[in-house]
């Protein structure tokens, strides 16, 4: 991966120098969209920005949740050497603007109107003292179950409404042979997971004074404690080989049947789509049970940097190709999510967008709409990170019991603030 990383730097770095004053006609993109489904979402990106002649180059990092790439980023920003764009997550691109490392997309916003179609919740990430800083792609939302279908028939089971009825349908996938849960133990995957368990053991309100507002008192409740205690119930149903698998095959043991469940953003209906799998006849999705209502939300956006005038004109195109209404339905479709714009039809969803979309539309006018602290939307990086941490050494046991992780959790968010 750092030997792809490297070349494709020094191509790029090559080309600016040969093209000097001549714009570039290349898009070199930072992202870490490598599974089957973001590799073909990713597809259609390339696919438009071709048909407006710009070439492709292409530096993915993998590992899902961005942590690897982001890493990779820092090292070709401190470089002095960044990619046209980077898939980005949260306060990522404001910290780089902060630091003078973004470009100015401004003019491009004001002609094409994105202030009137891009809802708040995205432009707080994306405009940095009222410039456009990064474009947004599209809002996943991870308070999801993936369920196959043919498993769910065969044990007989029904959507579950509530916390306990999700352990109820977990027990009878156990009776019947079938791994339970599909979990991929990396510490994104299992704090994304536990999002989830906490705005259902504690509710709308709860979460978010805890995870947005990060809130003393509620980092240190009671409710906190219990929902380490869900969590430590849902993990009782994973395989033993959890650890260490990445979140597409822990999909795929979904869409195999393998696996009853997977508690996973929408990324993982891009795996269910490129399987050719349709939603009501090979697989189910619900929200995670007593989360309906509310939609705990990320958003990939693309960070421009502030490159040379010879790139300029490659950077105006990505992001007019990227908010184009046309390519935030075509994307969006593929990849799993809805729409960045709030313009966008959902004609060509299959039911889980066309759910998608019109959750996000009632939690936004609700207020039910929080950033997800897993995925970097609930609070700056380094907060995210020790939130991961704290999750991921109780779901591996170096946390043993919810007192201590509860403990654990106030002290890392506070070293980290
Ligand atoms: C991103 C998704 C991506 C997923 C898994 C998330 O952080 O927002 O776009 O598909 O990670 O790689």
């Amino acid at each position: 991966m750092l030997r792809k990383l490297l070349i494709g730097t020094a191509l790029a770095s090559g080309l600016a120098f040969a093209a000097h004053a001549e714009d570039v006609k290349e898009v070199q993109m930072l992202h870490w969209w490598t599974s089957g489904g973001e590799a073909a979402a990713l597809n259609v990106l390339k696919q438009d920005l071709a048909k407006e002649g710009y070439a492709w180059k292409d530096v993915p990092v993998a590992g899902g949740g961005g942590d690897p790439a982001m890493v990779a980023l820092k090292a070709m920003v401190a470089a002095g050497n960044p990619p046209t764009a980077s898939q980005m997550l949260g306060y990522t691109a404001l910290d780089y603007a902060a630091a003078g490392k973004m470009g100015d997309i401004t003019a491009i916003a004001v002609k094409e109107g994105w202030d009137k179609v891009v809802p708040a919740a995205l432009q707080k990430f994306t405009v940095y003292e009222g410039k456009w800083v990064a474009v947004p792609v599209n809002v996943h939302s991870v308070n999801w179950l993936w369920i196959n279908k043919a498993v769910m028939d065969k044990i007989g089971g029904t959507e579950p409404k509530t916390f306990d009825d999700l352990i109820a349908l977990l027990d009878k996938a156990k009776a019947a042979g079938v791994i339970p849960l599909a979990l991929g133990g990396q510490n994104w995957q299992e704090a994304t997971m536990f999002d989830s368990v906490v705005l259902s053991t504690g509710g709308p309100e709860f979460y978010k004074k805890a995870f947005n507002d990060l809130d003393d008192a509620s980092l240190k409740s009671d409710t906190m404690k219990k929902s380490f205690d869900n969590l430590a119930k849902l993990v009782t149903y994973v395989d033993p080989n959890f650890s260490g698998r990445d979140w597409n095959l822990a999909t795929a043991m979904v869409i195999k049947g393998d696996a009853l469940v997977q508690v996973m953003g929408d990324w993982a209906k891009g795996e269910f789509h490129a399987a050719n799998k349709t939603p009501g006849t090979d697989f189910l999705c619900y929200r995670f049970p007593g989360t309906d209502g509310s939609v705990v939300y990320n958003s990939d956006v693309f960070g421009m940097f502030d490159v040379s005038d010879d790139r300029k004109a490659a950077q105006a195109a990505l992001a007019t190709a990227t908010l184009s209404k046309s390519f935030q339905s075509a994307f969006n479709v593929v990849k799993g999510s809805v729409p960045a714009r709030t313009d966008v039809p959902d004609t060509d969803f299959d039911a889980c967008g066309k759910k998608g979309i019109a959750d996000l539309k009632a939690a936004n006018e609700k207020g039910t709409l929080f950033g997800s602290l897993a995925q970097g939307y609930g609070a700056p990086p380094a907060i995210a990170n020790a939130y991961k941490d704290v999750v991921t050494k109780f779901v591996h046991g170096q946390i043993k019991t919810s007192d201590e992780a509860v403990t654990e959790l106030v002290k890392a968010i506070d070293d980290a603030r």
